[in-house]
């Protein structure tokens, strides 16, 4: 029989530092009103201090979903390592990760894929399983937002947005009949790449960076807020119906949706559009706000833990970021 991956453990971890929306609006011209009814989101967390990176949040993420998939660390073959916000331009923060988990030696990829990066990311350790390169690989997406986001009226739209986070998953080979990473579709338009991007430093500019781009703003996010919006509530029902149809299923073998977190609104309008009732749906971005690349997993361990995801789980992905990219996936755990 074919091999077939499948997500044998998770984990996830978030800075102990609580930033409600009214610290933010202690900050810049903001309100906790504006953000709950634009964003649902209430409160995020950031880092606690200077020097923590995206892989020092991805550790303890890490063993906490080695254990639950009954995995050591040595028995990791592969990382990879999803992220917008590496702790260093380079090197990745794959081989920062594995250097402290003590496993030199094994191969490390970042994958920069934004919000997307995670099932991007799923989808070469799905293919690296299938195709028997690796017996286990650990996927992490991690960020650090905090300290990329301009706090001030001026970034005021998408600084309320992030928030700093991992999560992790161990792929494995299925054991059981049925159990597995059943589809994964991917996609990307560079069409919308100024629509949602940080432009500064930059390899195309003599020098990568000025102080005119520093007093302009050029080395934070900016946001053509409506168009993302728009593309997103497109993107997500049509690629993860896309991806249930290749799998030969439909909204209602599905037990549970777990859509990337960057607004409450984008995912209630994207579950209506599928037509899933809200019971079904993951919702965390109230306390977290968006964590990017770590928006799955952490919404994968998180609802491991409350018994939502146990054996037999069927659960539909869908995501939407930067790039554009965007992806859909059914995985049965
Ligand atoms: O992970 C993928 C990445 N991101 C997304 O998916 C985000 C997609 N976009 C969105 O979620 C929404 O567009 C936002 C939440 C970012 C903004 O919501 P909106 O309903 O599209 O608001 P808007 O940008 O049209 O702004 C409405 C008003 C503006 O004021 P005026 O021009 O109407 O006077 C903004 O200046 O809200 C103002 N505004 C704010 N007010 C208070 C913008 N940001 C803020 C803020 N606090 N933080």
């Amino acid at each position: 029989m074919a091999k077939r991956a499948a997500i044998l453990g998770s984990g996830h971890y978030v800075p102990s530092r609580v930033v409600t929306n009214d610290d933010l609006a202690q900050m810049f011209n903001t309100s906790d009103e504006w953000i709950v009814q634009r964003t649902g989101i209430k409160e995020r967390r950031f880092i606690e201090e200077n020097g923590i990176g995206a892989s020092d949040l991805a550790l303890p993420a890490t063993k906490m979903a080695l254990e639950q998939a009954g995995r050591a660390v040595e028995d990791i073959d592969a990382i990879i390592f999803a992220t917008l916000s590496p702790d260093i331009y380079f090197p990745g923060s794959g081989c920062l990760l594995g250097h402290k988990l003590g496993i030199g030696g094994v191969p490390a990829l970042d994958v920069r894929n934004q919000c997307s990066g995670f099932l991007y990311s799923l989808s070469v350790a799905d293919a690296w399983i299938r195709s028997g390169v690796y017996r286990n690989v650990l996927v992490v997406g991690a960020e650090v937002h905090s300290t990329g986001i301009e706090l001030a009226d001026r970034g005021r739209d998408v600084a309320v947005l992030f928030g700093d986070g991992a999560g992790a998953v161990v792929v494995g080979e299925a054991t059981r009949e049925g159990q597995g990473i059943k589809d994964i579709e991917l996609h990307a338009d560079g069409v919308g790449a100024r629509d949602l991007w940080v432009e500064a430093p930059a390899s195309m500019f003599i020098p990568r960076l000025d102080q005119a781009m520093l007093d302009e703003g050029r080395h934070y996010p900016r946001m053509n807020g409506r168009q993302v919006f728009r593309w997103a509530t497109e993107k997500m029902p049509q690629v993860a119906m896309d991806s249930l149809g290749r799998c030969g299923m439909t909204i209602d073998d599905v037990d549970l949706f777990i859509p990337h977190q960057a607004n409450m609104r984008i995912n209630q309008m994207v579950a209506k559009r599928l037509g899933i009732a809200d019971d079904k749906v993951v919702h965390n971005i109230q306390r977290y706000g968006n964590t990017t690349a770590a928006t799955i997993p952490i919404g994968i361990s998180e609802s491991w833990r409350e018994g939502k995801i146990g054996e037999g789980t069927k659960v539909l992905f869908a995501a939407f970021g930067a790039g554009f990219t965007w992806a859909g996936s059914v995985v049965e755990f």
